[in-house]
């Protein structure tokens, strides 16, 4: 044993979740990892390793609706601190499955703020999304704008914050922060560590990429008849490694600071469905065919950060460009092409083991 504080990941083996352990290995954090899998690959886990090239203190698949089983992981570890990402994350499929959505991401919430509460853990960053603020009536949005979420995803985002701050209120010593990440895409720049969603791509830049390597034929584009420049939705795509750097300075932020805080993790910057298709033209240098269909059920035309609050409080916040996201997304899924299920690619063995 060594003197490391300790955290624990849920939904750790997922994309943001696994770029965020790789960060936290990197900066002195023992990690435990608690996914159930249901959207992502254990794999993912020995990549996390390779990348870090250190060991996690322990990766368990279990269940966070199974209270006595995410209890035995807590009874096992001394956790200083949570970063929470488990939750079901697809907009479409929440509008159809709104039960399940419900139940999952606040169910799985609700169950691991009791379960800290037992084992008296006061620490909690958790990984909200700006689809909170749905249709804002001014871009770019700030953490003032009221929370009008426009599907059941977002809703159940809005009602975990909205959990936590309760408990926050009730728990004398308890500090949460939940960050609205804009649109997380990219990859870890060596190709090891990507977005492999099970099944059909529900975001738009896995969607794009495997256009690219041929596994689907084109590109389905929701609508081009919002209020945009070019028609189709605009996002403000964050650089993954930006969003996993604000988990970990989010961990600092609640080490001394009782009560619940929210902030964007954006870039500040909108770009379109369209430029996002010419951009990742541009990384691979192939063509990618598109769509253009009708609507998604409860997209909005744009949604992009104002990130000023993360950086007054942090002196930083997300710069990594469409370029960078589109080159790194790129090279892992040409690593990669079916995801880590890919027989061809191997990891490298971690070096230092911790
Ligand atoms: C949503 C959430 C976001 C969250 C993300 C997590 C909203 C407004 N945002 O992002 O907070 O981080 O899910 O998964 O609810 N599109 C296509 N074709 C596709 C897929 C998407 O044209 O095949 C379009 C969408 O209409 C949208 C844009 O691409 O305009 C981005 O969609 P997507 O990647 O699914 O993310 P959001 O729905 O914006």
């Amino acid at each position: 044993m060594h003197g490391n504080p300790l955290v624990l990941v849920t939904g750790g083996a997922g994309f943001i979740g696994s770029h965020t352990c790789v960060e936290l290995l990197a900066h002195d954090w023992d990690v435990v990892v608690v996914d159930d899998h249901s959207n992502s690959s254990p794999r993912a886990l020995e990549r996390i390793e390779a990348v870090a090239r250190r060991k996690l203190r322990g990766a368990y698949a279990v269940d966070l609706l199974d209270r006595p089983a995410l209890s035995a992981v807590f009874d096992a570890h001394p956790v200083d601190a949570v970063v929470h990402f488990a939750a079901r994350k697809a907009v479409g499929e929440s509008v159809r499955m709104p039960a399940e959505y419900y139940d999952t991401n606040i169910g799985a919430t609700t169950a691991l703020l009791r379960v800290m509460g037992e084992h008296d853990v006061r620490r909690l960053v958790f990984s909200s999304s700006c689809s909170v603020y749905g249709d804002a009536a001014r871009q770019p949005v700030d953490e003032r704008a009221p929370a009008r979420p426009t599907n059941p995803y977002a809703q159940s985002k809005h009602l975990c914050e909205t959990v936590i701050a309760d408990v926050a209120r009730r728990r004398p010593g308890f500090s949460a922060l939940s960050l609205r990440c804009f649109n997380p895409i990219g990859a870890h720049p060596g190709g090891l560590l990507g977005e492999d969603p099970r099944g059909e791509p529900g975001n738009l830049l896995p969607y794009i990429a495997q256009v690219a390597v041929r596994r689907r034929d084109h590109v389905p584009v929701f609508g081009d008849d919002y209020a945009t420049p070019d028609g189709t939705g605009v996002r403000d795509y964050t650089h993954v490694l930006d969003v996993a750097e604000a988990h970990r300075l989010a961990l600092r932020h609640v080490a001394d600071r009782p009560g619940a805080t929210v902030y964007n993790i954006g870039t500040g910057r909108g770009t379109s469905v369209l430029d996002l298709i010419a951009a990742f033209g541009d990384a691979s240098g192939r063509e990618i065919p598109y769509r253009i269909e009708g609507r998604r059920p409860g997209d909005v035309a744009t949604l992009v950060a104002d990130a000023h609050a993360v950086r007054n409080a942090w002196g930083r916040h997300a710069t990594r460009g469409i370029a960078d996201m589109c080159r790194d997304a790129w090279t892992f899924q040409q690593r990669n092409p079916r995801g880590y299920a890919d027989p061809t690619t191997r990891p490298p063995e971690p070096r230092q083991p911790a």
